[in-house]
């Protein structure tokens, strides 16, 4: 079968989609978590579209089923749960001794990992996550909660203890911040809405979250785990339009802490939104445009086996993926001899299909603008390398190598997040360090070469317009013990395990003049376990 007939006909007929990837449909969600409990939505049903098509005809997204389209009301009630549970900083969550939060969100591990099958499965039929990224995008995110317990742990044990400075003895610990409102993307809608839920709660913070706008039906399955794991209104679910559901949550200013990982302009509304801003613990992840600087001593073999990985992984979704190349002149023939067909090897297809790494796109409307950009830049001049690049069928988008991309194309400046690579030159290196500059992200950057020389000039520049400087590697999250934030419209505050412990609280200590009552008052407090914060308790 020619190229041009198998993305035609990219989609399978359902009987011969595999059973045990096969979901049963519809799948309706009527559940949500209010105060504790698994509410039944009487009210309207959000119809939940799969990336996949059905086959023949003009293409068609299945249906999946449906999801609640919840109302302001039903938003203001899972903000008074939230906020009832939290109790002004007085509920039983926030006051609870931290090993005891520990065994909750371990309860909860325990009680997700049975539900593994049932999420990747979701993954792959509502987002286009090829099998094997969704087992791994599930199995990160069980390693995160563990990871996350034993940084708690080590944050307590450093905490359990007095310290005297100048005469005053103090214990300083890490108290929680209050309600949350956790919203994670799509493109990682297990993954990144749970590495900032998951800090929010452990750390005593009441959470609110709603999941991405698209990738919600996979969160059902944990509804149930949050429910037997966590107390009454500690966490509390939220569906329906953003606008609708969350632009009353922030108007009313009891949020006291966003989580939000998607555009900065979405973030800069929900901010404005809140009356009094600077009560507001903002923890961002934004767009980015991270680009791969290939230097002329660039070892070829890892550059482009690198720069497919970092542009074309789960098609370019990725918020650190490289969305621009910048290729020294005097090798760009030999980069692109061996780029072009390497992006051609990529198997493609349906997200359970074996080695699959090119998959239907979920976004409505991202085929067509991936196909806009890409046909305006070939006006300006630039050509699609690959055999079939941009060929669109449905939701299906096949990818392209588009050369060479300037300054003026809206592939050069804009985030396409999508499986389009542009690839520029340069003939001094002075040029793409000035890309990196004028751009109004910061996240990261990728660059190829051997000499030592050479990339140390470039880090130390570089190290300031960026937060990460990747050498002969791809830009990437991971691992996720490293610090993960950028500069500019690309995040505000830095997520890593630890450092998500902090940002999800606040220090506060307890002090007092080191004399004679106030050592016996301390003394006694600690020896009678009569609070949980003033205590030396070790967590093991
Ligand atoms: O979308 C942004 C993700 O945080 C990227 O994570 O680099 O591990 O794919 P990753």
């Amino acid at each position: 079968m020619s190229l041009s007939e198998r993305l035609r006909t990219i989609f399978p007929a359902w009987d011969l989609i595999p059973e045990p990837h096969r979901p049963q449909l519809p799948i309706e969600q009527r559940e949500y978590l209010l105060g504790g409990e698994i509410r039944t939505w009487e009210g309207p049903l959000d119809p939940v579209r799969s990336c996949v098509c059905a086959p023949g005809g003009p293409p068609q997204q299945i249906v999946l089923g449906g999801c609640p389209l919840m109302t302001a009301a039903d938003s203001a009630a899972a903000l008074e749960a939230a906020c009832r549970a939290y109790d002004h900083g007085r509920g039983g969550w926030p006051t609870m001794p931290v090993a005891e939060r520990i065994r909750h969100v371990e309860e909860f591990a325990w009680r997700m990992k049975e539900k593994r099958e049932e999420v990747v499965r979701l993954l792959m039929w509502e987002i286009g996550k090829s099998l094997a990224d969704s087992r791994k995008e599930f199995d990160r995110t069980v390693d995160y909660i563990v990871d996350t317990v034993d940084a708690l742990k080590d944050l307590d044990r450093i905490s359990s203890r007095f310290t005297i400075e100048q005469g005053i003895i103090g214990q300083i610990r890490r108290a929680p911040l209050g309600v949350a409102l956790c919203m994670g993307p799509y493109n990682y809608p297990l993954n990144e809405t749970f590495t900032t839920l998951i800090p929010a709660l452990i750390m005593g913070n009441t959470v609110i979250f709603k999941p991405a706008h698209l990738g919600v039906l996979l969160l059902r399955p944990l509804l149930e785990a949050f429910r037997e794991s966590f107390p009454p209104g500690v966490v509390n679910t939220v569906y329906g339009d953003g606008p609708t559901v969350i632009g009353p949550l922030m108007e009313s200013g009891r949020i006291d802490c966003l989580a939000f990982i998607g555009s900065s302009k979405v973030a800069d509304i929900l901010k404005h939104q809140h009356p009094q801003p600077h009560r507001l613990r903002s923890v961002l992840g934004l767009g980015a445009k991270n680009a791969a600087i290939i230097l002329p001593d660039a070892d070829l073999d890892t550059a482009v086996t690198e720069c497919v990985l970092g542009s074309l992984s789960y098609n370019g979704q990725r918020c650190t993926a490289l969305k621009i190349l910048f290729v020294h002149r005097s090798i760009i023939d030999a980069f692109l001899a061996r780029f072009v067909p390497a992006v051609e090897a990529l198997a493609f297809g349906m997200p359970w299909e074996e080695d699959v790494r090119i998959t239907p796109l979920p976004v409505p409307g991202k085929p067509e603008y991936l196909h806009r950009i890409t046909d305006e830049a070939i006006a300006a001049g630039a050509e699609v390398l690959n055999e079939a690049g941009g060929t669109v069928s449905g939701t299906y988008f096949h990818p392209a190598v588009v050369y060479p991309v300037r300054p003026g194309m809206d592939l050069y400046s804009q985030e396409q997040f999508g499986p389009v690579v542009p690839v520029a030159t340069f003939d001094s290196i002075g040029e793409a360090v000035e890309y990196v500059v004028e751009s109004p992200y910061g996240q990261q950057v990728s660059l190829f070469g051997r000499d030592p020389g050479r990339i140390a000039s470039l880090i130390d520049p570089l190290v300031n317009q960026v937060c990460r400087v990747n050498i002969n590697s791809q830009c990437q999250r991971g691992p996720d013990t490293f610090p993960f934030t950028g500069r500019k419209n690309s995040a505000e505050g830095t997520l890593s395990v630890s450092d998500a412990l902090r940002v999800f609280s606040i220090r506060t200590l307890v002090a007092a003049k080191s004399h004679d009552m106030n050592q016996q008052i301390l003394t006694d407090i600690v020896r009678g376990r009569r609070s949980n914060f003033l205590s030396t308790d070790f967590i093991f």
